[in-house]
């Protein structure tokens, strides 16, 4: 672009054009490389296999090899933070996920709900309401998503949060790399926070969390297993359809429902002696 000069009311102006258009996302004419200035720790890409993997192993998702400094770094914080207060504290100082420095307002995006839940339910990442209000699940997909709680019972027995704590520039689904590098804290919440049962909301929810390369339509309306990846902590968790898919296709809202139900009648049920 070329050096226009413009005045502060005249650059509010345009930049209001461009938010209405659509234009959320600000990208340099040139790449800035943040790894070189020592930003964030470089990502490596998943593993390939060398041959191709025999028929039954393709489902589950290879671990990435993603930054193992950054995963370490992680890690460490994560363990540090004794309570959920700790712990989102400890997020909002992580510099190790490059989300982080890829257009989010560099805010992190951690939790809302109660911190005695039940219910964990983990969406995929912050869009741009989540990024402008500073909370999980508060634009329209959110809103849906309150109403579906809502009906199922189950509004104010929820802990909410997502697989990565930065919005992803332009709304993309979030990469596994910067999944697993956000993996321990979302790990050590579910261990602070004790839930019965998690609400994997989304395929890039299910996936991630589930290790598994399987879609959204056929993880969604059975129980799955989570376990933690010192395999101390194991818990049912309930894959769905997230909200922004049922906002565009409203008659799969039946199978969502489906798997609130499930889920509903899970934690009501009563606990063996
Ligand atoms: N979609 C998600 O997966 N998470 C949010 O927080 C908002 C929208």
């Amino acid at each position: 672009m070329s050096g226009l000069a413009l005045s502060p009311a005249e650059a509010e102006s345009l930049l209001a054009f461009w938010a209405e258009a659509g234009v959320d996302a600000m990208l340099l004419d040139t790449a800035v490389d943040r790894i070189a200035a020592g930003k964030i720790a470089p990502p490596v890409r998943p593993q390939t296999a060398a041959a191709p993997a025999p028929a039954a192993a393709p489902r589950v998702r290879q671990t990435p090899q993603a930054a193992p400094e950054a995963v370490a770094a992680a890690q460490a914080a994560a363990a540090a933070a004794t309570d959920l207060t700790a712990l989102g504290e400890a997020i909002a100082a992580f510099e190790g996920c490059p989300l982080r420095f890829e257009g989010a307002a560099s805010r992190a995006i951690f939790s809302r709900g109660v911190a005695d839940a039940p219910l964990m339910v983990i969406g995929e990442g912050p869009g741009a309401d989540e990024d402008a209000q500073g909370k999980p699940f508060v634009g329209r997909s959110g809103q849906l998503l309150d109403r579906m709680l809502a009906a199922a019972g189950l509004e104010t027995r929820v802990f909410i949060t997502n697989t990565v704590f930065w919005r992803p520039p332009g709304n993309r689904t979030p990469t596994p790399v910067e999944q697993a590098i956000c993996a321990p804290f979302v790990e050590r919440a579910i261990a602070l926070l004790k839930p019965k049962a998690l609400l994997l909301v989304g395929g890039a929810s299910a996936k991630s969390m589930l290790k598994t390369e399987e879609g959204i339509l056929s993880l969604r309306g059975r129980w799955s297993e989570w376990r933690s990846s010192d395999g101390a902590i194991e818990l049912p968790a309930m894959p769905t359809l997230h909200p922004a898919f049922l906002l565009r296709q409203p008659a799969a809202k039946k199978r969502a429902w489906a798997d609130l139900s499930m889920l509903a009648e899970r934690l009501d049920r009563p606990e063996r002696p």
